[in-house]
């Protein structure tokens, strides 16, 4: 009744003739459990044999090409068939990343703090930025609110229009992150989490307010008034984030909101071949501009889009921003209501969250506005590593 599945069966906007396509199940239960298994390795849950390891890896690239072989034997569809193709190159893409960050991720020694308990358990913890630092992130950040203020006055509602991310705004901003962060722990922890040195990669600082309605539902689902509009899952495990106040925040503008747990009660936690195949919609939509025309940036709002979509097995079914999908009043989105953890705060309350692994939004404002620095973390890399990347990117710009 809550299993993801659910969210595209009994809705008008989502129903098509077209033969939906069948996965051989246990292709799908394999590869999840090849996945699991590594992610457990990830997790430090599990000691597993180095020929355990080469298999499961072996297995899920293989298990991910014959789903997708099959897949495409279905149909003669040519359009279909380029969807599909679509689908298979950016999944696979993640998937290579992922296990690689899988593969290498050290073992730290473990920790016992309640910020890295709740991170273990819920994927994010909550905090306050010290009064020194959030003065210096204020002042640096607060000659951009004018600017963003007339804009936004004039009608410039559009999240880029009202976003901050130049290269020097990113590098006074990360560097005062990175000490901020090193003193209260938050590197600790993710170093520990990941199994790999963060660091801070950037931050953007964005305005929200009422006018800017990017996140409201696509008018084709006639949905704009559910609960659980903008609610979406990250595409990468690679990337933690942090969201910064820079004003406070109350219900009416916009506050952070997680939703713990929930990815597991509805079945998509232990279904990483969907999560997969949820984070290219995205990019499938837009590297196929012409087939699927849409509208603010919402894939669903192409009725070719969704009528490729419906045809995938329903196992697989998955948007990664599916609460833009979601009937108002179904089940699935009560329970989903019901998790919900509102973040409210003053100025320098801040969240570290593995945006992957639990179900978020924020930026829904009804009222005032929302100023928020909207952070970026990686792993540190290496100088060898760093040196190598460099020549790569010239190599290849050349
Ligand atoms: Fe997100």
């Amino acid at each position: 009744m809550y299993h993801f599945s659910n969210i595209y069966k009994k809705n008008k906007k989502y129903r098509f003739n077209a033969n939906q396509l069948s996965i051989n199940n246990k292709d799908l239960d394999k590869f999840n459990s090849c996945f699991n298994i590594l992610k457990a390795k990830f997790q430090k849950k599990k000691e597993i044999s180095n020929f355990k390891i080469k298999s499961s890896f072996d297995q899920c690239n293989s298990i991910h090409k014959k789903i997708f072989n099959d897949l495409v034997e279905q149909t003669s569809d040519k359009t279909l068939i380029k969807f599909l193709k679509s689908i298979e190159f950016f999944s696979y893409k993640n998937l290579e990343e992922t296990l690689n960050f899988f593969l290498k991720s050290k073992q730290f020694k473990a920790l016992n703090n309640k910020n890295y308990n709740l991170l273990k358990k819920n994927f994010y913890y909550k905090g306050y930025i010290s009064k020194k630092n959030l003065e210096l992130l204020l002042n640096i950040s607060n000659k951009y609110l004018p600017e963003l203020l007339r804009k936004a006055k004039a009608g410039k509602t559009r999240r880029s229009d009202l976003t901050i991310s130049d290269l020097s705004f990113n590098k006074k901003i990360s560097k005062i992150l990175n000490l901020e962060f090193k003193k209260n722990g938050v590197l600790n922890n993710l170093k520990s989490f990941f199994g790999y040195e963060m660091i801070v990669a950037g931050a953007a600082l964005e305005l929200s307010i009422p006018s800017s309605v990017w996140w409201k539902k696509n008018s084709s689902s006639n949905m704009a008034k559910n609960l659980t509009s903008y609610i979406h899952t990250d595409e990468s495990l690679t990337v933690p984030k942090s969201i910064i106040y820079l004003s406070d925040v109350k219900l009416s503008n916009g506050p952070l909101t997680f939703y713990p747990n929930v990815l597991k009660k509805i079945g998509i936690e232990n279904n990483p071949f969907a999560k997969l195949v949820g984070g290219t919609i995205h990019n499938v939509v837009l590297i196929n501009k012409k087939l699927y025309k849409h509208k603010d940036q919402q894939p669903m709002t192409s009725r070719n889009f969704r009528n490729h979509f419906m045809c995938l097995p329903e196992d697989i079914r998955l948007s990664n921003h599916f609460g833009w999908d979601i009937k108002r009043n179904s089940k699935i989105e009560k329970l989903i209501d019901s998790k919900k953890d509102i973040m409210l705060g003053k100025k320098g309350r801040f969240a570290i969250f593995d945006g992957y692994s639990v179900l978020h939004r924020g930026g829904i404002i009804n009222d005032n506005y929302r100023l928020v620095l909207q952070v970026t973390l990686r792993k540190k890399l290496s100088k060898l590593n760093f040196l190598y990347n460099l020549v790569k990117k010239n190599f290849y710009k050349k």
